[in-house]
């Protein structure tokens, strides 16, 4: 087959055969398909878009890609997967939770996507962290401890590794078929029982409207529940960021504060950690009461942070997490406020514009080979519907030079819009199973 002939059948808005599809895939991990191949390939998917049959061909092409993971533990194997989103640190604290209640979480990530951070990146700001294990490691992992967030094994999805990092810098993003192939090619590899999703939907998500958010939940579900995965979604707003904090290091402190307890810090990243994974333990035949509780005792009684500890320290960060994450993450040489240049209320918070302050900072990718500062971003991030008066803080800039931190204010003063009071909308805006 030819790369070149299934480009420009996508091109024109013919869908290729699953044949050719699983083939664009293998050739994705193999190195047969290069560089600009698979970025042409994006664009085509991205403007023109497959069918559900090519949808699903490219989804289990991706996963076949590489191997497909089995299990035998004695509890259930579980995950969530967020579409992407601002300040979305959720899956910090919700694989050691559901560790907590008896599940096994191999939890495969991926890096900061366009405008969204990555969990991978996130917790690369660990000193001395390893997110590039073996299949080997990862089943030991999830054994012992209960959980493992790594990145994509060489084995695992390796066509998603290589298309996801060439879409991240391609504008090629925003699509159901290439968001749903990406998510479900790892999730299907790594060999779950349930998995939940987290669909984004607002300002700082890919999808921008409930109608786009609830058309990709449909061809997840749909699509994963087809490959023998049992799968529901959820759409969450994402018209303000998920935690006050966006960047690397910023982002695992605030889980590190909630799950030492201090809840408050980050209250829409607390509801909707407990929100998903009771729902992942009631889609396991648990009563809602029940699960609720459960999750919140994990996190509440120190059992989740511990669970957390033990998984940097099983992938070689350090020892005494639980207890002086403040001595382990890198702080940014360059840290000040960023004010209101008007009073009123917080009207709209354009999510997309600040996600690419903290690319500017240096705290995402411009291009594929770009070093990410860990120690870059924003933190006190101010609320949707708050009251400011001009000059008070909208949020706190951790930048790597003064003339960042300069640019860096006037794009967020940019994307927060002061105007008259607005009631923020619903945390979880719909469930789709
Ligand atoms: N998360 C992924 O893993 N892939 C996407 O395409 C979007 C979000």
């Amino acid at each position: 087959m030819d790369a070149r002939a299934i480009i420009a059948k996508l091109r024109e808005k013919q869908t290729p055969s699953q044949d050719e599809l699983t083939w664009f895939a293998q050739g994705l991990a193999s190195g047969a398909v290069s560089d600009a191949q698979a970025g042409a390939f994006a664009m085509a998917v991205v403007l023109n878009g497959l069918t559900d049959a090519g949808r699903v061909a490219l989804t289990q092409g991706m996963r076949d890609s590489g191997d497909v993971m089995k299990w035998d533990l004695p509890g259930p194997v579980i995950d969530k997967h967020s579409t992407g989103g601002v300040g979305d640190c959720v899956s910090l604290i919700l694989a050691p939770v559901l560790a907590v209640c008896g599940a096994y979480v191999p939890m495969i990530s991926g890096r900061g996507l366009g405008h969204t951070g990555g969990t991978l990146d996130k917790l690369e700001a660990i000193p001395g962290l390893n997110i590039n294990v073996s299949e080997k490691q990862l089943r030991l992992i999830t054994r012992e401890v209960g959980c493992a967030i790594v990145s994509a094994t060489g084995q695992i999805a390796p066509a998603d590794r290589r298309l996801y990092a060439i879409r991240d810098v391609t504008a090629t993003v925003e699509s159901v078929d290439l968001i749903t192939a990406s998510i479900l090619s790892k999730k299907l590899a790594a060999g779950l029982d349930t998995l939940i999703l987290d669909v984004k939907c607002g300002s700082g998500a890919f999808m921008k409207t409930p109608d786009e958010a609830r058309a990709l939940a449909r061809a997840l579900v749909d699509a994963a529940n087809g490959a023998g995965c049992k799968t529901a979604a959820m759409i969450t707003d994402m018209n303000q960021p998920l935690a006050p904090a966006l960047g690397n290091a910023v982002e695992v402190a605030v889980c590190m504060e909630v799950m030492a307890g201090n809840t408050d810090v980050a209250p829409r990243l607390y509801d909707l950690t407990v929100g998903l994974c009771a729902q992942l333990l009631i889609m396991q035949g648990e009563d809602t009461a029940a699960a609720v509780g459960r999750v919140k005792t994990a996190i509440s009684s120190g059992a989740a942070m511990e669970r957390f500890a033990q998984m940097i320290a099983a992938l070689g960060g350090p020892p005494d997490m639980a207890h002086d994450w403040h001595t382990h993450l890198p702080k940014a040489p360059v840290v000040g406020e960023v004010t209101a240049p008007a009073t009123g209320h917080i009207s709209a918070i354009d999510g997309e514009a600040l996600g690419l302050v903290v690319v500017g900072l240096g705290g995402g990718r411009r291009v594929e080979t770009d070093r990410v500062d860990p120690a870059v971003g924003l933190t006190e991030v101010i609320g949707l519907g708050t009251a400011v008066t001009r000059g008070d803080p909208l949020c706190v800039l951790h930048a790597a030079n003064e003339d960042d931190a300069v640019e860096a204010a006037m794009a967020v003063q940019a994307a927060i819009t002061i105007g008259d009071a607005v009631e923020p909308g619903p945390l979880v805006i719909e469930g789709i199973t």
